[in-house]
């Protein structure tokens, strides 16, 4: 709760205490109970819980997110908005919704996983039910495997216990130990419930830079063939994505009983980012810092990017990561 609210409630509380000190003992009965509920009427007023006041998609408004905000990537955009459309709009679905986005550095994983959080939870990525780790903060040694397991069975199913609806996001999931993220399978899986438990209403993300390489070589072919990139669909990527995450013994999803089982319900893959892109982002950025985007600006920021492959400079290195102390510089 944030400081100000916490001083009203404790204001409210104080007066309701001294009026009650005024009144005969049924009198005061009345107004403590009149107090109590009232104070539980602003405490879940102010503080986020697990109901449709602050869990309340919007699918609109994740459209339009996705629309004017996520440049470059016309297949997550439609598979995103299709997925968690169709799972939040179910009542009573049979499994949790797993995504495992992939690609390059830079291409929006992080970002489209904030556009999901932001029209789902009222309060985003500072809501009390989104829950991120990342492999190299939270299991960054080999030998505590165990343990790690059993910690992070343990942290679903009290996080899933408190809020059905949680989400989580497993970032750097190619730094994690092959064989870890096995152990949270049971929960991805279609069981009513576990231990009393039901995780049906939770989602999971996977981000991950696994598969970039081939999503960069098929970006890459229809480059070269004069082909528009927007022509480029799911098929022409899946196989080998699912293919190459599966067989990457980095991937953090190796040799997996998750897509053994096809408990990922949708693999996505992030474009690499051209020039447009990057102009897009810095024009995006400026707009967010609250000045006038600058064409010319944003055209300085992006020539300044560094493009691959060598020969054609096609995609940006770092996609539009480091776009903002870019512009720092310019302006
Ligand atoms: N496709 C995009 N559309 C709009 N903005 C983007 C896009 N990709 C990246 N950005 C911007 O760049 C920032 C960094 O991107 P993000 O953290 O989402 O990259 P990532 O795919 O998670 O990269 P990494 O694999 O290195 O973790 C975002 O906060 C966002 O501002
Ligand atoms: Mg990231």
């Amino acid at each position: 709760m944030k400081p100000a609210h916490l001083y009203l409630l404790l204001h409210v509380l104080s007066t309701a205490s001294v009026l009650v000190n005024a009144f005969d003992p049924i009198t005061t009965t009345v107004v403590v109970g009149l107090g109590a509920t009232l104070g539980r009427t602003i405490y879940n007023y102010l503080h986020e819980s697990c109901d449709s006041k602050w869990i309340a998609f919007n699918a609109t408004s994740l459209e339009a997110d996705l629309e004017s905000k996520l440049f470059g990537q016309h297949i997550a955009s439609r598979i995103i908005l299709k997925a968690v459309t169709g799972f939040m709009s179910n009542d009573n679905p049979k499994k949790p919704l797993v995504l495992s986005l992939h690609g390059w550095t830079g291409t929006g994983k992080n970002f489209v996983s904030q556009l999901i959080a932001e029209n789902v939870y009222k309060e985003g990525m500072d809501s009390s039910f989104v829950h991120i780790f990342t492999s190299e903060l939270h299991f960054p040694h080999s030998s505590q495997f165990d343990t790690y397991k059993t910690q992070l069975q343990q942290w679903i199913k009290g996080n899933v216990s408190n809020c059905g609806r949680s989400m989580f996001v497993f970032d750097e999931m190619d730094k994690m130990q092959p064989g870890l993220i096995d152990s949270i399978k049971p929960y991805l899986d279609y069981y009513d419930k576990l231990d009393g438990v039901s995780y049906r209403k939770a989602i999971f993300i996977f981000l991950s830079n696994a598969g970039g390489e081939s999503i960069i070589q098929t970006a890459l072919d229809f480059w070269r063939a004069g082909r528009d990139r927007e022509e480029i669909e799911l098929k022409d990527l899946e196989t080998s994505l699912s293919l190459s995450v599966f067989n990457n013994k980095k991937s953090g999803l190796w040799h997996t009983s998750l897509i053994d089982k096809n408990l990922v319900d949708f693999f996505v893959p992030f474009l690499p980012l051209e020039y447009r892109h990057v102009v897009q982002c810095a024009m995006a950025e400026m707009k967010a810092r609250g000045v006038q985007p600058d064409q010319d600006v944003a055209d300085q920021v992006a020539r300044d990017v560094v493009y691959f492959p060598k020969s054609d400079r096609v995609f940006s290195v770092k996609g539009c990561k480091t776009i903002e102390s870019k512009l720092d510089y310019y302006t």
